[in-house]
């Protein structure tokens, strides 16, 4: 099963010893999730008044595009916008400096993309069930393909009142392929290009996309599986930080409020050991390729 590796660091922008980076490593591509307990991301004077489900507005998250500077699902105004946008792009650098310092492997290949913040209850929420992240999931997202790249994010618990953010966390990748994977029907031939000029995606969905979003969508759709597939809950406390390949592991998110997020996309080749990524044991499963 996932499980939790500790590991302690102070600062963000702490350089780590050559034992430290591959243990850490190590410890993600295994498809555990890597929490530093005391590692926490400070708000600034007068952020506190972020703390708010308002801040979100309709959408249950507040997004950042670092490249673009671009802030979205807010309906927070100028001037206080601006500030905002400053709290999420500090968790933006933030973030990056920690995976370049304690990763160095992927630094040169990292490809930083949404910063995220979610100042929503999970507990209680009302969604579809395929938006039901309190069900156990491998990320995979209908208009974003990943063309096998893998999904790293980094998130930060920021509760005021000291409410933990409890997760569940599942099987091994290999495990949920194997048991759902076989039966999925292929993509349609020339699908994917209509996809992409319909819209729907952002672009062209490969292969692995489609089985890793048809995974995404059974494992969910299961109740039973829910309930009996083997599993450990896990408390993230205010105050910490973790990082995961959410794309590996299979993961659900309980209950908490006030987090931020960040994603970042990693080629499967830089990896220590790419045979351990989704895409290569779906390629051994399935005996071909994805992408
Ligand atoms: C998810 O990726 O399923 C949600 C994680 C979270 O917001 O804690
Ligand atoms: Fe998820």
């Amino acid at each position: 099963m996932s499980d939790v590796v500790i590991l302690r660091v102070v600062g963000w922008d702490q350089r780590r010893s050559t034992a430290e980076q591959e243990r850490a490593t190590l410890a993600l591509e295994a498809g555990n999730v890597l929490l530093i307990p005391d590692l926490h991301f400070p708000l600034q004077d007068g952020e506190n008044r972020f703390l708010s489900p308002e801040v979100a507005g309709k959408t249950k998250n507040v997004s950042f595009d670092p490249v673009s500077g671009t802030l979205g699902g807010t309906g927070v105004d100028e001037p206080d916008r601006e500030a905002l946008r400053g709290m999420v792009a500090r968790f933006a650098a933030s973030s990056g400096a920690l995976v370049r310092n304690l990763l160095p492997r992927y630094a040169a290949h990292l490809q930083q993309g949404r910063t995220s913040y979610r100042p929503a209850e999970i507990a209680g929420r009302r969604t579809s069930w395929r938006k039901d992240d309190t069900r156990l999931h491998v990320d995979s997202f209908p208009s974003s393909p990943t063309q096998g790249r893998r999904i790293l994010r980094v998130f930060s618990n920021v509760d005021p009142q000291g409410h933990t953010r409890t997760w569940r966390l599942g099987e091994p990748f290999e495990d949920v392929a194997r048991r759902f994977v076989p039966s999925f029907p292929g993509p349609l031939p020339g699908g994917s290009v209509a996809l992409h000029l319909l819209g729907v995606t952002k672009s062209r969905r490969s292969a692995y996309d489609h089985y890793m979003l048809r995974l995404h969508d059974r494992m969910k759709a299961d109740l039973g599986y829910q309930s009996e597939a083997p599993q450990r809950r896990y408390e993230f406390s205010t105050g910490s930080t973790w990082i995961v390949f959410t794309d590996q592991v299979s993961h659900a998110a309980m209950s908490g409020q006030y987090a931020l997020e960040q994603t970042f996309h990693l080629p499967v080749d830089v990896m220590q050991d790419p045979s351990r990524s989704p895409l290569r044991i779906l390629e051994r499963l399935l005996d071909r390729p994805l992408v």
